[in-house]
């Protein structure tokens, strides 16, 4: 049996040595999450006592967290838009700046009046729950889908439907980007995604922590495949008055805009993130129409 305090020490000395930048806050995400208790009770109670089970198992996640294995993978959990999802080293950790999308998104929904909805390369399915659960849906009229390539995800993606009682709402597809509206010839009123936009060029200086997720959730070779993707089939599945909401890398920009202006689509806005980057796009169907307004950077 070992003290609260001596173990928060022991851990918090060897975040030192191995150069962590926050090893205070590394040593309280370890004990807390451990032991399931708060930050504010383990600076009031550093008396308590440990039993061997409980330092068995801080050791076993400190171990992993010592070599960069994200805290979100070790307990498995990830908080996203005020809500829990379950996660695994098959889908993305979700991120911060991606709740701007879902903003956006449930803004246009509600505004618009745009029912027809579908989250593309959904990973743990962080988008479009937490779209749904902002939405009244009472009124019968929405359709929701969400799509990812690989097999894994999509379990992980329905664990998370199910645990919100989503999951007779949402029709899972696993497909490759927008091929199964394409071939079954839907249209769409809104598409969300946070697709793969590193560069393959882009993921060789990365932090360690970002080798634990899947490349396949993050690269894509150029970093554009997706947003060409959109902009020449957006025409054949988003309906007249659809639009797309999209995270974008900030470096791919004006390549982004270049590339929908030249289908005849209107940027509409591009926010930015908490770090002043660009980070979404919102995206309108013009038919045909080329439109000289500029965008609204926000
Ligand atoms: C950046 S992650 C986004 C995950 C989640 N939507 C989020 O925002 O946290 C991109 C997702 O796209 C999926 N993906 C990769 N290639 C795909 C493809 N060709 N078609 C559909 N989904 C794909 C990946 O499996 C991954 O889940």
């Amino acid at each position: 049996m070992f003290y609260l305090k001596e173990i928060y020490s022991s851990i918090y000395k060897k975040f030192k040595e191995k150069n962590f930048s926050s090893p205070h806050i590394e040593t309280e995400l370890i004990l807390t999450k451990s032991l399931n208790l708060t930050k504010e009770y383990i600076y009031t109670y550093p008396q308590i006592l440990l039993s061997k089970r409980q330092i068995k198992y801080i050791n076993k996640n400190l171990l992993y967290r010592l070599n960069h294995k994200p805290i979100a993978y070790i307990f498995k959990n990830k908080e996203f838009f005020g809500l829990n999802f379950y996660v695994d080293e098959n889908v993305l950790i979700p991120r911060q700046e991606t709740e701007f999308l879902v903003e956006e998104a449930i803004n246009l929904i509600k505004t618009k009046n745009l029912y027809k909805i579908s989250d593309i390369g959904t990973g743990s399915g962080n988008i479009i729950i937490s779209v749904i659960k902002n939405l009244d849906l009472s009124c019968n009229k929405y359709k929701f889908y969400a799509t990812d390539i690989s097999n894994k995800v999509i379990d992980v993606a329905k664990k998370n439907a199910k645990y919100h009682n989503l999951n007779a709402k949402i029709k899972f597809l696993l497909t490759d980007k927008l091929k199964y509206f394409i071939d079954n010839n839907l249209k769409l009123d809104i598409i969300l995604s946070n697709p793969p936009y590193v560069s393959e060029k882009e993921y060789k200086n990365l932090q360690q922590e970002i080798y634990y997720e899947p490349k396949l959730a993050l690269v894509s070779y150029t970093g554009l495949e997706f947003y060409e993707h959109f902009a020449f089939y957006g025409k054949k599945v988003l309906s007249t008055n659809g639009h797309f909401v999209l995270e974008i890398n900030s470096n791919l920009l004006n390549k982004i805009i270049f590339l929908f202006e030249k289908n005849k689509y209107e940027i509409v806005k591009v926010v930015n993130d908490y770090q002043n980057l660009p980070r979404v796009i919102i995206i309108k169907n013009s038919y045909g129409k080329v439109h000289n307004r500029r965008w609204n950077k926000t």
